[in-house]
């Protein structure tokens, strides 16, 4: 064996959360492409300025968890590994012109991501995003769209109790004076601050309201609230948006201390919660509007609104609820035969089954036909073919545990079939 193992935080993953990593991508592909999501596929990194000014360079997820990549000759700028994919996202709208297309443009995207965080249940080094953009409508109609896009999909994987916690987090025109308040609140207890929370009250007092700091959460709770300091056009948009989803039946919970982690959100900013969980680190997924992103990179001024689920958290979810889906690995129909030099037959019978399809695989092995029928149960198999001396095949069914007569290839190729597809 040798000493390598994974690197922290990266993971490995094997049966059965290997394919129910793929079954809810699969379900994310569908239920965006449903609502007329058109797919997009984005690089996995990026110039590291983009995610500075994106997502902000004072967040955490800049700050301290980006993956730079050490420049190499031909690179005239730095990269790094993608944080999330909102940004590439944005730069891809303005990079090719989409502001021409009928707006809003509706965009999904599964991402493979990377945040040096500190490793734990439920957060990786590398995760994988179900992530949905609408960009270029700043009505209430499109968040609605794009909440209950995020929930249905929960739900129909058998989360049936997500919850969205939402907020409003103002704009650029009323947040000021909101953050204001909230340094003006939190300085006369500057000193019972730790040294990140105080360099949070400089940098950015909001981060305070996430903070995991006792005393702070204590604070917190008489905390000025944003939802008292909007201006009258983030109210609105807000009341519409909360009406809205009450008659569409989302189950939403007021969030007034809810923020989220990255700079770029205005507005509307949410995140499906199961019910008992707590805050980011819990939460299956997290969205919000980002109107003032596409003009910070550099494009015309563009609403926009989206959401990222993150996947391993699904899957964990689904896991801890008994809820995983499970593939059967192993080929339905199994190809044996008695004498090894038929090895190149029974590839050749397996792939014309997998051309008819049906799953089957060719026992390779030079065993004898007795241990080739016992690995074929242990896997699970329906039904054998076994190639005989003669180059005829005999059917034997698992599951009756009978053997038919020696008979001709296409004969038993068709009657195999038949077997298993009768049950399919
Ligand atoms: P976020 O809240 O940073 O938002 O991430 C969204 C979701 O990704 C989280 O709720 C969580 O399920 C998952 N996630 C985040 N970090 C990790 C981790 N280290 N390990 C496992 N899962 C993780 C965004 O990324 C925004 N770009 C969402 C968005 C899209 N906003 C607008 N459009």
């Amino acid at each position: 064996m040798s000493g390598f193992q994974s690197p922290r935080g990266l993971r490995d993953l094997l049966e059965p959360l290997a394919s129910a990593h793929g079954w809810a991508i699969d379900r994310a592909w569908a239920a965006a492409d449903a609502a007329g999501y058109a797919r997009i596929e984005l690089p996995i990194a990026e110039e590291s300025g983009l995610f500075e000014r994106a997502v902000g360079g004072t967040s955490d997820i800049v700050a301290k968890e980006l993956y730079r990549l050490e420049p190499r000759g031909d690179d005239a700028v730095s990269l790094a590994l993608r944080p999330e994919a909102t940004a590439g996202a944005v730069r891809a709208y303005i990079q090719h012109g989409m502001r021409s297309q009928p707006q809003p443009v509706r965009l999904v995207t599964v991402a493979h991501l990377f945040r040096y965080d500190r490793p734990q249940k439920g957060r990786y080094r590398q995760f994988t995003q179900f992530d949905l953009e609408a960009i270029g409508d700043g009505g209430p109609g499109i968040d609605l769209e794009v909440i209950e896009l995020g929930a249905a999909y929960l739900r129909n994987l058998g989360l049936s109790d997500v919850q969205v916690h939402l907020n409003s987090v103002g704009c650029s025109a009323c947040r000021p004076a909101y953050v204001e308040s909230l340094r003006a609140y939190f300085t006369p207890a500057m000193h019972e601050l730790s040294e990140v929370d105080q360099s949070r009250l400089t940098a950015n007092p909001l981060r305070l309201l996430d903070s995991k700091d006792p005393a702070v959460i204590k604070r917190v709770a008489d905390a000025p609230l944003i939802t008292d300091h909007l201006c009258g056009d983030c109210a609105a948009h807000h009341a519409a948006v909360m009406a809205g989803l009450a008659t569409i039946g989302v189950t939403v919970l007021a969030a007034p201390r809810l923020v989220r982690g990255l700079d770029y959100y205005t507005r509307t900013a949410w995140e499906y919660l199961l019910p008992g969980e707590q805050g980011q680190q819990g939460a299956l997924g997290g969205g919000g509007r980002y109107d003032g992103l596409v003009e910070l990179l550099g494009g015309p001024a563009t609403p926009a609104i989206g959401f990222a689920i993150g996947i391993d958290r699904v899957v964990l979810a689904l896991e801890e609820r008994g809820l995983l889906p499970v593939r059967a690995v192993g080929a339905t129909i199994v190809v044996a035969g008695i004498e090894p030099d038929s090895v190149a037959d029974r590839v050749a019978i397996a792939s014309q089954l997998r051309t008819a399809g049906s799953s089957a695989r060719a026992d390779v092995s030079s065993r004898k036909i007795g241990r080739q029928l016992e690995s074929a149960v242990r896997d699970g198999a329906r039904a054998v073919i076994i190639v005989e001396p003669d180059g005829r095949l005999t059917l034997r069914d698992l599951v009756k545990a009978s053997q038919a007569e020696p008979a001709e290839r296409s004969e038993v190729i068709a009657a195999a079939l038949r077997l298993v597809q009768n049950e399919g």
